[in-house]
């Protein structure tokens, strides 16, 4: 069985799993936000880093890539996703404009790693400092601004964090 999966942060850029294919889309009510703690990519346990979840936000939109996997690809993701994110399914607007249903992996507030909002100089102070076993938490959010940036897409949550990382080169 096939199933559209929406990739809208490391899932971008880092494409360690077979796909039938592979193309831009979006879905609505939710915004890309660095509220989740890593503790096994971009940080551990005793000094979580800060990646990428959605929350739900009426009205608004978020960009990513859609990939058509085949089921038994979710193994691999989910244990790449095990810290705190679970899948969710949600319409999708392909670049083709067919509209599908894609499983999403998200890390809302009941989750053990869950972090919350904090002021945008707080997250790139935080994000600044961490470290995991995937690098630097510094080289997560630089890869995913300039990943959005080569699609296309405008998400000022990330581009105001990375400019303050500059801020602090
Ligand atoms: C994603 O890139 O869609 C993604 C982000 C965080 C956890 C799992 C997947």
């Amino acid at each position: 069985m096939l199933h559209w999966v929406f990739g809208y942060g490391s899932l971008i850029y880092k494409v360690d799993f077979p796909y039938l294919a592979r193309q831009p889309a979006h879905i609505l009510g939710w915004e890309r936000r660095f509220w989740q703690g890593s503790h096994d990519h971009r940080g551990t346990p005793e000094a979580p880093g800060r990646v990428v979840t959605l929350v739900e936000v009426a009205g608004q939109r978020c960009d990513g890539v859609a990939y058509c996997i085949s089921e038994s690809v979710f193994e691999h993701l989910d244990h790449r996703e095990k810290n705190g994110y679970r899948r969710v399914d949600t319409p999708m607007t392909l670049a083709d404009r067919r509209e599908v249903t894609a499983t999403v992996y998200i890390a809302d507030e009941r989750n053990h790693a869950f972090l919350g909002p904090e002021t945008l100089y707080e997250i790139a102070q935080h994000i600044d400092r961490s470290h995991g076993p995937s690098g630097s938490n510094r080289e997560y959010l630089l890869t995913l601004a300039e990943s959005l940036r080569e699609m296309g897409v405008h998400d000022q949550h990330v581009f105001d964090l990375e400019a303050l990382l500059f801020d602090n080169a």
